[in-house]
């Protein structure tokens, strides 16, 4: 057979997965996800007790295996606090960067300047990627809040040592301390959204460490994975819908003319979560619906709740996390392009933790491809082609 096809492909190799759907690529102690049950856990613990921890407990746990003692968080807590200024030869460049640059383009060259900062980049001990992962923890929000005022024209909020680093980093977001509800929830967000096993950007990390590459040159491409509509980019995608919608009562009618048009409703769907609804959605709804009473604003959460009943009644698709994180950010007064970049800021503990695991017991990834293309083709030299 020459060229392969559509089902001929199926039939000839009857092991393949489309999208690797169902495929089991690895082996992890990270994160747990149970598509019947919905039970999601980090490092054994229940997202749902986690939410009540601080985000800085939660990275804790996912890069060093267990949860802290008390003494141990004290240490960990101090050092990312002293780890949020940006090296002196990387602020500079931020702040030259193009001004109209989307801040998840930003976020990914500014991961490869921390790279190209980094005098030890030579020592591939533990030791030295646990430190990496700690500081780029710290500062990819320093990253993202330089970038934004530069971009704005705004004055420059230097980190505020007395904060958590959730609070201080919704502080360096909005310009000026936070209403402690909003950084409670702000916690809870970056809380959810910081591991989800082998999502596609966490895969890309472990793909790129794989080949024993540095730890800033695999989160440089789970950010540039991470920033596609279908992944991450989907929080953004939904608070333009919701602004698009505006108005509960026009929701129905809005997703029956973009599924009439084929189009992919945001924040619905998900690879793992499909016979029970996203664990995750079902936390950040809650929180949502307090956040909109308490401001005052439940508009974006009813159009979200009727876009839900007609995505289940007319696709049978659950909402994920994106879709009330979203509304979150909204009511917080966070701009939208700030969303996925807010992702980033928080899956940068799982992806360390992931990209220091496989290289903890490395093996090269590098599967196979089913050829579908021409074969025996005749070269025919330039001057002879038609
Ligand atoms: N809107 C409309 N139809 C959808 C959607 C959606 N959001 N999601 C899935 N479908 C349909 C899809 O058209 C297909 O229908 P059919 O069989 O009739 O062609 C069916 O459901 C199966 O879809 P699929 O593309 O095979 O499913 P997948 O596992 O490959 O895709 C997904 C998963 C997340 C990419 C998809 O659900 C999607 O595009 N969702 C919208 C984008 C989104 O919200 N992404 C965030 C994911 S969760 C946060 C994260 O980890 O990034």
């Amino acid at each position: 057979m020459d060229v392969l096809v559509g089902k001929e492909v199926d039939r000839e190799y009857p092991g393949y997965s489309p999208g690797l759907e169902g495929i089991m690529a690895g082996t992890t102690a990270i994160c747990y996800l149970n598509d019947d049950t919905g039970e999601l856990l980090y490092r054994g613990y229940s997202v749902s007790d986690l939410v009540n921890a601080s985000y800085e407990e939660v990275a804790y746990l996912l890069i060093y295996g267990r949860l802290p003692n008390s003494k141990e968080f004290a240490d960990f807590s101090s050092t990312l606090v002293k780890s949020r200024k940006l090296p002196d030869d990387v602020s500079p460049i931020i702040q030259q960067l193009p001004t109209n640059a989307h801040p998840m383009d930003v976020l990914r060259t500014g991961v490869s300047l921390l790279g190209l900062s980094d005098s030890t980049l030579q020592d591939s001990s533990k030791d030295a990627k646990m430190t990496r992962a700690i500081q780029l923890v710290a500062q990819m929000p320093v990253l993202l809040t330089e970038f934004n005022n530069h971009a704005h024209g705004l004055r420059s909020v230097k980190p505020d040592g007395s904060l958590g680093h959730a609070e201080n980093f919704l502080y360096m977001l909005l310009g000026r301390k936070p209403d402690p509800k909003l950084a409670k929830i702000f916690n809870v967000s970056m809380v959810l959204y910081a591991e989800h096993e082998l999502n596609a950007s966490t895969f890309s990390a472990r793909v790129t460490a794989s080949t024993l590459t540095d730890i800033y040159s695999a989160v440089t491409s789970a950010i540039g994975t991470l920033k596609g509509p279908l992944h991450g980019g989907a929080n953004e995608g939904v608070a333009k819908m919701l602004m698009d919608i505006d108005d509960p009562s026009k929701a129905e009618a809005w997703v029956s003319a973009a599924l009439a048009r084929k189009e992919r409703i945001m924040g619905f769907g998900h690879r793992i979560h499909r016979k029970t609804e996203d664990p995750r959605s079902v936390t950040i709804k809650k929180y949502a619906k307090d956040l909109g009473e308490y401001i005052g604003e439940t508009k974006w959460y009813d159009i979200c709740f009727a876009l839900e009943k007609k995505m289940s009644g007319e696709k049978n698709l659950y909402p994920n996390l994106d879709l009330y994180s979203a509304v979150i950010y909204m009511l917080m007064g966070i701009p939208i392009e700030l969303y996925t970049p807010i992702f980033v800021c928080s899956r940068i503990a799982g992806w360390c933790a992931h990209i220091i695991e496989q290289q903890e017991n490395n093996r090269l990834i590098r599967p196979r491809s089913i050829y579908t293309g021409a074969r025996s083709l005749k070269y025919i030299p330039m001057e002879k082609r038609k």
